[in-house]
């Protein structure tokens, strides 16, 4: 194909005029591409498939219900802009009750249509070119992208095993402090499935004043916390003079496809955020909202979603541990990350965690996602297919003979 008259006018931020042209394989189409070679390969072999980052339940009948009696009321018809009050006062409320933090409704909380927005667009409201945004990595990149988008520089910071995968922040250069204005953190952790204590917290807290940095925490992991009551960085004390929380209906009240969350915390970012939205888009439906209001005081729903997916963490964990894994319970989220095999007994060795995910997509027809940004690493996320206790045991058994088989080695 020739190249259209205006090849030459792409923004450098997505390639340029090299834009469309690359022939590097991402990590997502990488494991697409193995998974359709498995299923062609292999078609009398189930796909058993770990790698879905999303919920696999659809969103509670009383939702459904109160979509269903909102959706064609006149007054839910427009533009909901920055929001209703009915949504950020249930927001309130969930965040009193849930997590002790008192927020102001009108000030304090503003939706967004999903917590990926919320992310993409933070980084508007403080990096100017040359300011530096701290990520941790492994992570989710969303604020990192918009941040290079900005002309601004995400510095890395690696979570590691022997830090219980928090970052050390006591390792940044003084010259990445002075110019750092944003650190982006997310706890529960995907993908390493960490928690965050209140010590860390009150530590970043003490980091972000000494250094005149802004936190964000993605928070959109938060109802799915294991081995502690989740919590929020909005209730240690000071966190919400440094920065602001991102929360999601995604994860903990099956309603990803929604597309709805907030931000909330500090007065003045919160009111930055929403001028940056106000001109991205026009306000989730409002149908939307009031159904997620309704969620939010059941408190039953996250309940139920918390016990399904711990329940099956508890089984992977378990049969894993039986496969040679060194892998235990994590903290928190619906993903497991644990050390990659190194090899197969007799067989194969693997250089990282992408080469040992592609081995067993296409070999074993057993889909994870790799990480190697710190230490080659598999996620394998419970969030698969299965009707009832019955089906996730006998996914597990299946799960447990294949890697049997192979004998992986660590
Ligand atoms: C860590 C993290 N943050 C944010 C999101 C985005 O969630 P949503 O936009 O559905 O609220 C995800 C989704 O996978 C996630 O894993």
């Amino acid at each position: 194909m020739s190249d259209p008259y205006f090849q030459q006018l792409f923004a450098e931020r997505i390639g340029g005029a090299q834009y469309g042209k690359g022939t590097a394989i991402y990590k997502f189409e990488k494991i697409k591409r193995a998974k359709r070679k498995a299923l062609a390969e292999h078609p009398e072999r189930a796909l058993l498939d770990f790698g879905i980052g999303e919920n696999d339940g659809v969103a509670d009948q009383r939702v459904l219900s109160k979509m269903a009696e909102e959706i064609g009321k006149p007054e839910n018809r427009g533009y909901a802009d920055n929001g209703i009050a009915e949504f950020k006062e249930a927001v309130a409320r969930f965040m009193l009750r849930k997590y002790g933090v008192e927020l102001n409704a009108e000030t304090e909380i503003n939706h967004c249509i999903g917590s990926k927005t919320a992310l993409a667009m933070l980084p508007a409201t403080l990096i100017n070119p040359g300011d530096i945004t701290l990520m941790t990595v492994p992570g989710y990149p969303v604020a990192g992208t918009h941040t290079a988008y900005y002309g601004g520089i995400v510095y890395k910071l690696p979570l590691l095993a022997e830090n219980s995968f928090l970052p050390d922040l006591d390792s940044l250069p003084d010259e990445v402090r002075e110019q750092a204005k944003l650190l982006v953190l997310c706890y529960p952790n995907s993908p390493t499935g960490a928690t965050a204590t209140r010590e860390f917290y009150q530590r970043v807290v003490q980091f972000a004043q000494d250094n005149k940095i802004v936190v964000v925490q993605d928070a959109a992991h938060a109802l799915l916390s294991f081995d502690r009551q989740p919590n929020s960085f909005l209730s240690v004390p000071g966190a919400r003079e440094v920065g602001v929380e991102i929360h999601s209906m995604s994860k903990g009240f099956d309603m990803i496809g929604w597309r709805i969350g907030w931000v909330c915390g500090h007065e003045r970012l919160v009111s930055a955020f929403a001028d940056v939205k106000d001109n991205c888009d026009s306000g989730q439906f409002i149908a939307i909202q009031k159904a997620a209001a309704a969620a939010l005081d059941d408190e039953s729903i996250p309940h139920k979603i918390h016990a399904k997916y711990k329940r099956r963490l508890e089984k992977l964990v378990a049969m894993l541990q039986r496969c040679g894994f060194q892998c235990s319970m994590p903290g928190g989220t619906y993903f497991l990350y644990t050390p990659s095999p190194t090899g197969l007994a007799g067989g194969p060795t693997f250089d990282s965690g992408t080469a040992a995910s592609q081995y067993l997509i296409t070999e074993q027809s057993i889909c994870t996602v790799p990480w190697d940004d710190a230490g080659a690493y598999l996620r394998f996320s419970v969030t698969y297919e299965a009707a009832d206790e019955a089906a996730e045991d006998a996914l597990m058994a299946e799960t447990e003979s294949r890697l049997k088989q192979i004998k992986p080695l660590f």
